[in-house]
């Protein structure tokens, strides 16, 4: 049984305060797990309350329902007390920041009782013996959100593909953030970085098309398998609902103009992963795109779907977006991110797996990635709080083998 939570206020990645919580069982088992935070947040995630609310709020109502009462290892039992706790349909009661970091640090709570890694306790054990291990997708260039007077489109993603083995991928999206770093300076660019340390030189889209294209050949060369790219386009944030467009910079593009300009893109450049082409109410243009594109390329819904079985299962409906990105934060609970990925999994829809762009040490999305499976894990390329989770999974495919 859990026999103490406590939550505390610490640094992410941007130096804004996050919750962290730490979950100890009777047994001696300890689970310690940390909320992240999106900037370029959907309409419809559970809500983020400022971390000092959140905490209070779980310690008044959640905590006393998860102390002497529930097993760290019965997620299913941890997750519907959050649940039962905070009274809501979207966490604004106790703080989806405070429900998450419970919910993952008593899942590592559980792992540690049991005696095993992380992804194994959250059913890594149904694992292919032979199973292929998500690929990261490196954000290498951006803007948006992200970072002031840089691209429109929010992420450039290297993604390698071909890569034998998690390392070899990571290492390679490594070495196309280098190259895109190399180029700019070739062109007399100077850039700093992004949230996610992504670079963000003051260049036009069509230019860092340019640049990540190069970036990824002359890795995919040195290293001698497939690396292509994807991107984040975050359109609800281009998206100027009153007047029907999407904006970038001066340029306007109406819907239809957006998925012809997406489906170009795709094609001009073998796009392997897009995710929000469209702003996140745009279920037939999602729908519309998905069946252009064909199955080379991933049309992935972030605040489209927001990690919710409801926002899916109307996506699935109308065939809007052949994947969906998976945010634990987006939903609370590991429970529901883990139903949101087998309804996908369930429809044929690929799930990938993502960090958010404020992000600490915590590594559970590392584990998640291996234990469900998923082709993608979207963790950035460079970085403290990214490596974090890059070096686990090269850690996990040791272990794992
Ligand atoms: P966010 O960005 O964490 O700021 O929402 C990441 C994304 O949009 O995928
Ligand atoms: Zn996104």
């Amino acid at each position: 049984l859990i026999a103490s939570v406590s939550l505390r206020r610490v640094l992410d990645s941007r130096g804004n305060p996050t919750v962290e919580a730490d979950v100890l069982t009777e047994s001696g088992g300890f689970g310690r797990a940390a909320a992240p935070s999106g900037a370029s947040t959907g309409e419809y995630e559970a809500i983020e309350l400022p971390p000092g609310e959140a905490i209070a709020a779980a310690r008044q109502h959640a905590v006393p329902r998860l102390v002497d009462s529930v097993h760290a290892g019965n997620q299913r039992d941890v997750d519907a007390a959050l649940h039962g706790a905070d009274g809501t349909d979207d966490f604004s009661e106790i703080g989806a920041n405070s429900a998450v970091a419970v919910s993952m640090a008593a899942a590592k709570a559980g792992a540690d009782v049991l005696g095993a890694p992380l992804f194994q306790h959250l059913g890594g054990t149904f694992r292919d013996a032979d199973r292929s291990f998500p690929v990261p997708l490196g954000n290498v260039v951006g803007g948006g959100e992200h970072a002031k007077e840089a691209t429109h489109i929010q992420e450039f993603l290297a993604a390698p593909v071909g890569a034998p083995s998690v390392s070899e991928a990571a290492f390679a999206n490594a070495a196309v953030h280098e190259a895109v770093g190399d180029l700019l300076d070739e062109r007399g660019v100077p850039a700093g970085k992004g949230d996610e340390g992504a670079w963000a030189p003051g260049i036009d889209d069509a230019e860092a098309f340019e640049l990540v294209e190069e970036a990824t050949d002359r890795v995919a060369d040195e290293v001698g398998f497939e690396v292509r790219f994807g991107l984040d386009v975050a359109a609800s944030e281009l998206w100027d609902a009153d007047a029907g467009v999407y904006r970038y910079g001066d340029r306007e593009r109406t819907p239809d103009e957006q998925i012809d300009y997406v489906a170009d893109l795709v094609d001009e450049y073998d796009l392997a992963y897009v995710e929000d082409p469209l702003e996140e109410d745009d279920f037939d243009g999602f729908a519309e795109l998905t069946e252009r594109v064909g199955d080379r390329t991933l049309i992935c819904g972030d605040d489209l779907f927001v990690t919710n079985v409801e926002r899916l299962e109307r996506g699935i409906d109308v065939g809007a977006g052949n994947s969906i990105l998976i945010k634990p934060n987006q939903i609370g609970t590991l429970s529901d991110a883990f139903d949101a990925v087998e309804l996908a999994q369930r429809n044929g829809l690929d799930a990938v797996v993502s960090h958010r762009s404020g992000e600490t040490e915590d590594t559970t999305i590392a584990h998640l990635a291996v234990a469900t499976d998923v082709p993608f894990i979207k963790t950035g390329a460079v970085g403290g709080e990214r490596t974090a989770k890059l070096n686990e999974l090269i850690r996990i495919a040791e272990e794992a083998v």
